[in-house]
């Protein structure tokens, strides 16, 4: 009955949403692809599903790269903020597109909307407490032609995507310098299962790292695993011992080929707590960052040990509280009575607010459009998740404690001074 009924509300979503969103820079491969590029409609904001992998890589834009010239800069330590909209008309960079040049379709009463003059639908959200995240990954080689699926590692999420056009980005302090002064990077995104049918999505975009302070190098990343808690699957809480820590790749799900991830359409893999995937920057994708890591499993009992910050040699410590770059292990394991009590804070993701509310379509995307559109409503949503946020952290000894206060500080330290700064360095 209920499973009728889901299946009949996804199938209504189906059919009523036609817009998605992408990462906008010049930087990108595809960045003037129109809907009459191809024979489909292969815009970046197109989404990616049961493509073949020369579909689904690079988006297929491997014939339509950026200028040699323009690349992103990532400054190391530092917030970048992007552009995630689902036109290019909604962007800075509106009249870059010779079709539809000139013709930008921001609302100047709500410049950061995603989607303008549409439902919220059109991002695939139903609300703040239903984003799930997005990741930029990098790939240490500066020619793409050389770069392999297991060379992208997650080096930042935001796990609040997609949400706002200008979205920031936290880039690990230790993040080393790109070789020939250029790597390449990709914007990877996946949406709530409730809000649209399934999808992936991918852009590549060439990126280069500044005010580098360390040589190390990013550790090979893994597959990452599906260890947080996952209340609409009736799993209450996170097996801390089931995670992937450190380098982690890209979520490679829903194509035709080269997944490597096979979960369903129902249960979509996360950037995310759901897949260890920390909101921010990822600090332990480095070398040497942990000195041991045990094999995962749903039975692993044991968690990682840190390294001793000073023998990851030239790994400079950038700002004063050096040991701000722990790593958190997802939060409570439930595992039987030896699991190392996880030092996690209480973070709440967006994911493990496990309630699903069925109020029809129309009343939710207009509450949350105006929940949205109202910065003062927007701030004290924040502020609940903050507050939440600021719960005591179980007095663990786990792997590494982290000041209670960052995740607050994080999120309550944007501001549009910030954002405006930031966004026009990148024009
Ligand atoms: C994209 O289109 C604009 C406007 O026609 C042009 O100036 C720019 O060079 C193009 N960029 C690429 C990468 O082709
Ligand atoms: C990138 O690699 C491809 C394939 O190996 C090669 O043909 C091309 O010349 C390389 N590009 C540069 C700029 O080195
Ligand atoms: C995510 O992006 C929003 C909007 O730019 C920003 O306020 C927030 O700080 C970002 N979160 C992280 C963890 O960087
Ligand atoms: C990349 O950054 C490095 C370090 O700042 C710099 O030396 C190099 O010129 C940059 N590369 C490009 C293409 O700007
Ligand atoms: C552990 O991770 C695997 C791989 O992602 C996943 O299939 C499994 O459901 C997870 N189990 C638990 C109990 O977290
Ligand atoms: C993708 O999958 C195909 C078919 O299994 C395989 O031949 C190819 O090597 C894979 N490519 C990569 C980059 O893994
Ligand atoms: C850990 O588990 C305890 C007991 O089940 C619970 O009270 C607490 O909120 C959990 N903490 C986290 C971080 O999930
Ligand atoms: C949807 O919302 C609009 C604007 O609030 C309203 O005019 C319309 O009647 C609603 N439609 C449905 C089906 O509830
Ligand atoms: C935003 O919300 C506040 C508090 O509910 C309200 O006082 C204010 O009028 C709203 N502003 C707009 C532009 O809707
Ligand atoms: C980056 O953004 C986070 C909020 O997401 C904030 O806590 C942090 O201080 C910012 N870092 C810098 C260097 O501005």
């Amino acid at each position: 009955m209920l499973g009728t009924l889901t299946i009949l509300f996804l199938a209504l979503q189906l059919r009523l949403v036609a817009g998605h969103a992408s990462i906008w820079h010049p930087s990108m491969w595809g960045f003037n692809v129109t809907e009459s590029t191809f024979h489909y409609d292969n815009r970046p904001v197109s989404p990616l599903q049961h493509y073949s992998f020369d579909q689904w890589w690079f988006h297929g834009h491997l014939d339509y790269p950026p200028h040699p010239q323009d690349v992103f800069e990532l400054p190391a330590g530092q917030n970048v903020t992007t552009e995630i909209t689902c036109d290019k008309a909604a962007t800075s960079f509106h009249d870059t597109n010779a079709p539809d040049s000139g013709k930008s379709i921001i609302d100047p009463n709500d410049p950061d909307n995603v989607c303008p003059g549409q439902p919220i639908s059109e991002f695939h959200t139903k609300g703040l407490d239903d984003v799930k995240g997005c990741a930029l990954a990098i790939a240490y080689k500066s020619n793409v032609s050389d770069v392999a699926m297991e060379d992208f590692t997650v080096f930042s999420v935001n796990q609040t995507c997609v949400w706002t056009r200008f979205t920031d980005f936290s880039v690990p302090k230790d993040m080393p310098p790109c070789p020939d002064g250029k790597c390449i990077c990709a914007f990877f995104w996946i949406h709530s299962p409730d809000s649209g049918g399934e999808q992936n999505y991918m852009n590549g975009f060439q990126c280069n790292v500044t005010n580098s302070v360390s040589n190390v190098p990013v550790a090979q990343s893994q597959v990452a695993r599906r260890c947080g808690a996952d209340p609409l699957l009736g799993k209450v809480d996170a097996v801390a011992g089931n995670c992937t820590y450190g380098a982690k790749q890209p979520l490679y799900w829903f194509q035709a080929e080269n997944n490597t991830l096979f979960e369903g359409a129902h249960s979509p893999p996360f950037y995310n707590d759901l897949y260890n995937f920390k909101d921010g920057a990822q600090n332990d994708i480095f070398q040497g960052f942990y000195e041991s890591i045990p094999v995962p499993s749903a039975f692993q009992t044991k968690l990682p040990i840190l390294a001793v910050p000073s023998s990851s040699s030239g790994s400079g410590s950038g700002s004063g509280s050096g040991s701000s770059s722990a790593p958190e292990p997802a939060s409570n394991s439930t595992s039987s009575g030896s699991a190392p009590a996880s030092s996690a804070s209480s973070l709440p993701s967006p994911s493990s607010s496990g309630k699903k509310t069925c109020r029809s379509r129309n009343s939710t995307s207009t509450a949350a459009k105006k929940r949205r559109s109202n910065l003062s409503i927007r701030s004290s949503a924040r502020a609940a998740l903050d507050a939440r946020a600021a719960a005591p952290p179980p007095s663990g000894h786990g792997p590494a404690a982290r000041p209670a206060g960052s995740f607050m500080s994080r999120v309550l330290g944007t501001g549009r001074q910030h954002r405006q700064r930031s966004s026009q360095r990148f024009h």
